[in-house]
C-alpha cells in the first residue's frame, strides 16, 4: 500500500472528512480514486450473443475497478450497482449481484461480468442496453464461496464436472478461464445447456477449448432441457466427481434430483456427507406452494397503509409486492441484506438453506423467506 493510500486510510483523514468520509471528497476529484469503496469504470459492453429475434440478449461487460478491489476467486459474485434515472427527481441507486466470468483477478485488475438483459428488469436491462463506457458503477468486493477452491489453498481437485444452463454458464467460465491459465492438469467435464447456438455465450472461445488438448470436455447441448440420462451420456462417471451447478432454478432442482444423496465421501447428507454438488441460483429456487396455508400480513414502519392476505406460499417480498406494496429489495437472493424486515410472529422458511425459524420479533430477509402458515411482517 502507497504511503497516500495509508494516509487516506488513517482515523486522521476520516475524522478531517466526517460525516461524508474521504471517498465522497475523492470522487468529486477523479471517480476512479477510492480509499475504503469500490467503484469500477465500464471499458466495453460486447454482445454475446447473436439470435435476431432475442428479448434477453447477453452482453459481457469489462470492468476496470479502482485500486481498492482486492480481486476474486473463480466462482465468486459482485452485487454492483448502478445509478438509474438521473434528471427524473435525481438518479438512485440500484445494486444487483452478477458473477465474476473472467479468469481470477487480483488487486485492481480488470474484469468482466456477463449479464443476460431481463426485459423487465432494471440493472441488466440498463447494462445491456444502456450503459456506456465510461460510466461509473458501484461494487462490492468479491463474494460468495461457490468456487473450485472454497478455502483457499485447498488444492482444486483432480476430476471436476460442471453443469450450466444460460447466463448460468458465468461462474463456470470463470473457473475454466482459471484454470487453463493456471495449467490445471486434472480433468473437466464442461455441459452446458442453451437454447441454440445463436444463443451461446462464449462460443467462440468454447470451440477453441474444445478442440486444443487441454484437459477440458466442453459439451455444448442446444435445443435440450437437462435430463439425468443427457448427463450420464456425457459424462459417466459423474456420480463419483464433484460437480459444481448453476443456471435457471428448474434446472438446478433436475441436476440436483440427478445427484440425489451423493456425497464426497460417501458418508450420507445426514450424518454430515459433503454433497458432491455444489449449486448457485440466481434466482429463488421452485417453491413447492401447495399446502400453503393462513394469512400473511403486512405493516409499514414509514406510517403508510399495510396489507393483509391469504399466504399464497411465494417469497414474502413476492407475497407484499403482489398486495401492491413496494419493500426495498436488491439482490432478490438473501446476499445483499437491502430487504431486512421484522417478523412480529409466525415461522419462516429459507428458501435457500430450507431451515425454519419460529422466533418472535426477529430480523428477516423477506426475499428468502417463504411463509408456513400466517405470519405478520413489519415492513
Ligand atoms: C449470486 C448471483 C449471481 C448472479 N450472476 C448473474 C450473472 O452472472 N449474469 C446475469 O445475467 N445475472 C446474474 N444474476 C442475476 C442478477 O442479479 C439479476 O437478478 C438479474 O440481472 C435481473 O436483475 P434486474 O435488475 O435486471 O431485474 P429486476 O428489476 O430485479 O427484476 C427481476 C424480475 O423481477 C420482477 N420484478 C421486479 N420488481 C417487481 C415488483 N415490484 N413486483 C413484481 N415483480 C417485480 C421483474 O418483472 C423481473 O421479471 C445473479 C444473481 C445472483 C444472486
Ligand atoms: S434483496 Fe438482497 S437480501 Fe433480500
Amino acid at each position: 500500500m502507497s504511503i497516500a493510500q495509508t494516509l487516506l486510510r488513517s482515523r486522521a483523514a476520516a475524522a478531517l472528512t466526517a460525516p461524508h468520509g474521504v471517498d465522497r471528497y475523492l470522487e468529486q476529484i477523479n471517480p476512479m480514486w477510492a480509499a475504503h469503496e469500490v467503484r469500477a469504470r465500464i471499458v466495453s459492453i460486447e454482445r454475446e450473443t447473436h439470435a435476431l429475434d432475442d428479448p434477453a440478449p447477453v452482453a459481457t461487460i469489462t470492468l476496470q475497478p479502482t485500486s481498492t478491489w482486492r480481486g476474486h476467486r473463480a466462482g465468486q459474485h459482485v452485487q454492483l450497482g448502478v445509478e438509474i434515472g438521473r434528471g427524473v427527481g435525481g438518479a438512485r441507486r440500484t445494486t444487483r449481484a452478477f458473477s465474476v466470468s473472467s479468469a481470477e483477478s487480483g488487486p485492481g485488475e480488470r474484469f468482466t461480468i456477463t449479464v443476460r438483459a431481463n426485459p423487465e428488469g432494471t440493472v441488466s436491462k440498463h447494462l445491456v442496453h444502456d450503459a456506456m463506457p465510461g460510466e461509473i458503477v458501484h461494487l462490492s468486493q468479491a463474494q460468495g464461496d461457490f468456487t473450485v477452491t472454497p478455502d483457499r489453498g485447498d488444492p482444486v481437485p483432480m476430476r471436476l464436472v460442471m453443469v450450466t444452463g444460460g447466463s448460468g454458464i458465468t461462474p463456470a467460465l470463470s473457473m475454466v478461464r482459471t484454470l487453463l491459465r493456471q495449467r490445471y492438469p486434472g480433468r473437466v467435464s464442461f455441459v452446458h445447456f442453451a437454447q441454440s447456438p445463436d444463443h451461446q455465450i462464449a462460443a467462440d472461445e468454447l470451440a477453441a477449448i474444445s478442440a486444443a488438448d487441454n484437459g477440458v470436455d466442453v459439451h455444448l447441448v442446444h435445443g435440450e432441457l437437462f435430463t439425468a440420462e443427457r448427463l450420464e451420456a456425457l459424462v459417466p462417471d459423474h456420480r463419483s466427481v464433484r460437480a459444481w451447478a448453476c443456471g435457471p432454478a428448474a434446472m438446478i432442482e433436475l441436476v440436483q434430483e440427478a445427484y440425489d444423496d451423493l456425497t464426497v465421501d460417501g458418508t450420507p447428507a445426514d450424518r454430515g456427507g459433503e454433497p458432491l454438488l455444489a449449486v448457485e441460483y440466481f434466482k429463488t429456487p421452485v417453491l413447492d406452494t401447495a399446502d400453503a396455508e393462513g394469512t400473511v400480513s403486512f405493516s409499514q414502519s414509514s406510517g403508510a397503509p399495510g396489507a393483509e392476505g391469504e399466504n399464497t406460499g411465494a417469497t414474502l417480498l413476492e407475497q407484499a409486492e403482489a398486495l401492491g406494496l413496494s419493500p426495498q429489495y436488491g439482490c432478490r437472493m438473501g446476499i445483499c441484506f437491502s430487504c431486512v424486515a421484522t417478523k412480529s410472529s409466525g415461522t419462516v422458511r429459507d428458501v435457500v438453506s430450507g431451515e425454519t425459524s419460529a422466533a418472535p420479533d426477529e430480523d428477516i430477509r423477506i426475499c428468502i423467506s417463504q411463509p408456513v402458515g400466517s405470519c405478520q411482517v413489519q415492513l
